[in-house]
């Protein structure tokens, strides 16, 4: 990407603007900034995106910019299978990796997971970073969120912790021993010395989730759209790419009734082994609901969308959407993405940038 003149938009090149001091010939370069997003309920397939993302762009970071250990990211690596909860994906590829500051850790789950990274091969020293003003989740939070009977909430401490943060009673990353070797100043690595460096924001839960724009108190407790990536210290100049990933058909774990009374659900959560890489619990399904959709597209900008599992909808031999407040059912899922290529590409997303994904191990 070519440097871009400030001032350019405003004053056009070689003059300068009355008020202005800043000279129009200081070029300034904003660091590229990819963020996924997951456009439904949280377990469409982000972690594989992130993964298969850093395969092949050079990315210099991957941060995580939300949540905590309730995400269960499902990786195919090399043939193996990983469950990362919140190490960035980076680390499969020796990028470093960043858990950000819109992020609660759970210190003694990080630990373990570090562990069982290194005890699989991976790499993760001087790799795995922590930023100092993340916040922590203690026992307490834990043992608070073990009680929750009324959202179905995955148990890790997301809500107590979340909460603890705003109520300034919290504890950050930086106060914590066992954190220390980890602690990474965001501002420092972002906006020091080098700043034109290329940065993968995986996000966590999804756009159904989010603390703001699900259907609350179904929620989870932080920020899960392309803003919230923003939160950890980054600016809207620098996004470059928003990667919206959703399922071919909606899944939701938690309280609420999501899944309608109709037994090809049950075919399709057995065929898509559909069950919380957390918790375990059995995911609720439905068609993919296309409004919806369309409103997590324009609200987080969405510039490449990936619909994964269309496999799936191929086992059972069934291709249905929820539009307009009806099932619309396609012969084949050749109608079935032609007719979602179409609704999609007016919002701003070219048609190549439309992918529809049958494997686990790749886009
Ligand atoms: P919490 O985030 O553990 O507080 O859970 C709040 C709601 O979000 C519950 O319905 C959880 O099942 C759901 N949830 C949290 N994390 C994930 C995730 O990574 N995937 C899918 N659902 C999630
Ligand atoms: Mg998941």
């Amino acid at each position: 990407m070519s440097p871009i003149p400030i001032n350019s938009r405003e004053s056009g090149s070689g003059t300068v603007l009355a008020n202005s001091h800043v000279q129009t010939d200081t070029y300034i370069e904003v660091n590229k900034l990819d963020v996924i997003v997951d456009l439904q309920y949280g377990d469409s397939g982000k972690g594989k995106i992130a993964h298969f993302l850093c395969k092949t762009k050079k990315y210099t970071h991957v941060l995580r910019y939300n949540g905590g250990s309730n995400a269960g990211h499902t990786i195919f690596h090399n043939g193996k299978k990983f469950v990362t909860h919140q190490v960035p994906v980076g680390v499969f590829y020796g990028i470093k990796s960043i858990i950000g500051s819109g992020c609660v850790v759970d210190p003694e789950a990080l630990m373990a997971e570090i562990q069982t990274l290194k005890a699989a091969g991976i790499k993760t020293k001087g790799l795995v970073w922590v930023a100092r003003n993340a916040q922590v989740v203690t026992a307490a939070h834990k043992k608070e969120d073990s009680g929750d009977r009324k959202i179905g909430t995955t148990k890790r401490g997301i809500g107590p912790a979340y909460r603890d943060k705003y109520a300034r009673t919290g504890v950050r990353a930086e106060k914590i021993r066992s954190l220390r070797p980890y602690l990474i100043d965001t501002y420092k690595e972002f906006h020091g010395a080098r700043n034109n460096l290329a940065v993968l924001a995986e996000g966590a839960q999804g756009f159904g989730l989010d603390i703001d724009w699900g259907d609350y108190p179904f929620v989870t407790s932080s920020h899960c759209t392309v803003a919230g990536a923003l939160l950890n210290g980054f600016t809207p100049r620098e996004v470059r790419n928003v990667w919206g990933v959703a399922k071919a058909y909606e899944t939701y774990v938690g309280k609420k009734k999501f899944e309608p009374s109709d037994a090809i659900f049950k075919k399709i959560r057995e065929v898509g082994e559909e069950y919380g890489s957390t918790t375990g619990r059995p995911r609720q399904c439905n068609w993919m609901d296309i409004d919806i959709l369309e409103r997590a597209v324009k609200m987080n900008g969405v510039t490449h969308l990936v619909f994964s599992k269309i496999d799936v909808l191929n086992s059972v031999g069934v291709w249905k959407v929820r539009v307009d407040k009806k099932v619309r059912a396609f012969k084949n899922q050749n109608e079935m993405k032609k007719f979602v290529t179409k609704h999609f590409s007016p919002l701003g997303i070219a048609s190549k940038n439309i992918y529809f994904s049958e494997r686990k191990d790749r886009i």
